[in-house]
């Protein structure tokens, strides 16, 4: 049965189609003749199917039905007209292509998350040189703001063309030379991806490993700088997406210092969320990720480096193998005085993480802390309702990563698929040793709204009531609406004891 049938066997008639897609009911009809819904309603089929019928499968129709055809040209056609006989057709592709639309989605994951509506306006502003003068003192203003999230002063703050993977490896590169002894806490996936970064540097790593979804244990790092008395770096992750559990960086920091060490610091997941304080923690090298709680598009990684940094990467004699990141052909564009082109600069990300830097500084550093943290203590109310258990211990857990327990006897992809084809809510899966075990919910930057949060209660509660769990649908919403009501007493007594 072709797909234009199956829709009219879901809804019941043609009519009943054409009100579910508002459209004139001669359009469906005329989608029932012919024996296949054209291609550009796939996304819409999808969702108001609830995914019985997947866009692919109207896709794959569409063009097996309706091929992509060229029109045909008179004989000596003007030169960059498409004739049916132009041998480049032979590469074009198969299938019937549209413009691209992608679906409206609530996203509760690890990553990326929802983007304001000034970020994606912003985005869409011209496009200017990377060495226009209006553009060069935006970059001015983008530094600032990230000295602002990061709480520091260095100079050398700026972000790095690519993912938060680019800051990570930049920070390596950099830093360590090949023979150097680099202590790397591992707790969690990310913690591994720092192992293979000092292995691939040439570095010798010194791998001190705790649980996933234990925070890394300040001991542990103490005994190994003991017995390592010549390692020259210690890495770690602040915030482990993996596990939503959170490290003492200022603590873990203090003691690699205590043993000469410098610290290179993930704060990927934690930058705008929770407290990051690189001056007053004395971090030496950080880095993070634009799409986490910075709430901006994916593709940027702000760093930070103090000034021993900078002077330990300059006093480097051999040369650092990445003609890329190597920070000191960096420092021409990004430094304080030269701007001489290093790359093109992905002007228009820039743009867009210049003003979600400025909404975070509208907001108020703390705020948006203080925002993170009242929105999980509300899901976590409605989480906990539902009889779910926290993978982490309370003390540890990160406001914007929730990693609960999927119950025993549930199928936990099952459970994501459904949010996502039915709810359009995007829920993170556990990696590594977690995969299957645990779902990931996130509230990072614009996506930590408390709609968001009572959506995924409400929706989660239906899902697992329909899989026959012993949950009742409206509960989680009222425990998330009494953890809320509960924190606006306390906060208004808090104000009027100020007053
Ligand atoms: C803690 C941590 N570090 C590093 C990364 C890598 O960042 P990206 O995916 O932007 O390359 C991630 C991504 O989720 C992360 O969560």
């Amino acid at each position: 049965m072709n797909c234009a049938a199956r829709l009219v066997e879901i809804f019941g008639s043609q009519a009943d189609v054409a009100r579910a897609f508002q459209l004139d009911r001669a359009v469906v009809n005329n989608w029932v003749k012919s024996g296949y819904v054209p291609a550009r309603w796939a996304t819409e089929v999808e969702r108001v199917t609830q995914g019985r019928i997947s866009a692919v499968e109207i896709l794959t129709e569409a063009s097996a039905k309706k091929p992509v055809r060229v029109k045909s040209r008179p004989e000596h056609a003007p030169f960059g007209i498409l004739s049916e006989n132009d041998p480049m057709n032979q590469y074009a592709p198969a299938k019937r292509i549209h413009s691209f639309h992608p679906p409206q989605r609530t996203l509760m994951g690890p990553g990326p998350t929802e983007i304001h509506p000034r970020v994606l306006t912003t985005m869409s502003q011209p496009a200017i040189g990377y060495l226009d003068p209006v553009f060069v003192e935006m970059m001015e203003e983008l530094k600032s703001l990230l000295r602002y999230v990061y709480q520091t002063k260095n100079p050398l703050t700026f972000p790095v063309s690519g993912p938060g993977s680019v800051g990570m490896e930049y920070c390596f590169v950099n830093m360590v030379a090949p023979g150097d002894k680099v202590i790397v806490c591992q707790n969690g996936v990310f913690g591994g991806r720092m192992v293979e970064n000092v292995i691939r540097c040439g570095g010798v790593p010194v791998v001190i490993e705790d649980k996933w979804g234990e925070p890394i244990d300040p001991q542990k790092l103490e005994d190994a700088l003991k017995k390592n008395r010549d390692a020259k770096i210690v890495a770690f992750v602040h915030a482990e997406t993996s596990t939503g559990c959170q490290s003492d960086a200022k603590l873990l920091t203090q003691i690699a210092h205590r043993h000469g060490a410098m610290v290179i610091v993930d704060a990927v997941t934690s930058l705008g969320g929770t407290p990051v304080k690189v001056d007053e923690w004395e971090i030496d090298a950080i880095y993070s990720a634009s799409q986490k709680c910075l709430s901006c598009t994916p593709g940027l990684s702000p760093v930070s480096f103090s000034e021993r940094v900078v002077e330990h990467v300059k006093k480097r004699k051999d040369k650092i193998h990445s003609w890329f990141m190597d920070m000191n052909l960096l420092l021409g564009y990004w430094g304080a005085t030269t701007r001489t082109y290093h790359h093109t600069a992905p002007t228009n990300a820039l743009f867009a993480l210049h003003e979600a830097l400025l909404l975070i500084r509208e907001e108020g550093l703390e705020n948006s802390w203080a925002r993170h943290q009242r929105h999980h203590v509300a899901l976590k109310a409605g989480l906990e309702s539902m009889g779910l258990k926290y993978l982490v211990k309370p003390e540890y857990q990160l406001p914007q990563m929730n990693a609960v327990l999927c119950p025993e006897g549930v199928n936990e992809a099952e459970v994501r698929k459904t949010l996502l084809n039915e709810f359009g809510i995007e829920i993170g899966a556990g990696l590594g040793p977690l995969a299957g075990k645990i779902w990931r919910f996130g509230l990072m930057g614009y996506s930590c709204r408390p709609d968001n949060v009572m959506l995924c209660l409400s929706a989660l509660g239906s899902v697992l009531s329909d899989m026959g769990l012993p949950v009742h649908v409206g509960d989680a919403e009222a425990a998330a609406h009494d953890a809320y009501a509960k924190m606006h007493a306390r906060d208004a007594q808090r104000k009027k004891r100020a007053a």
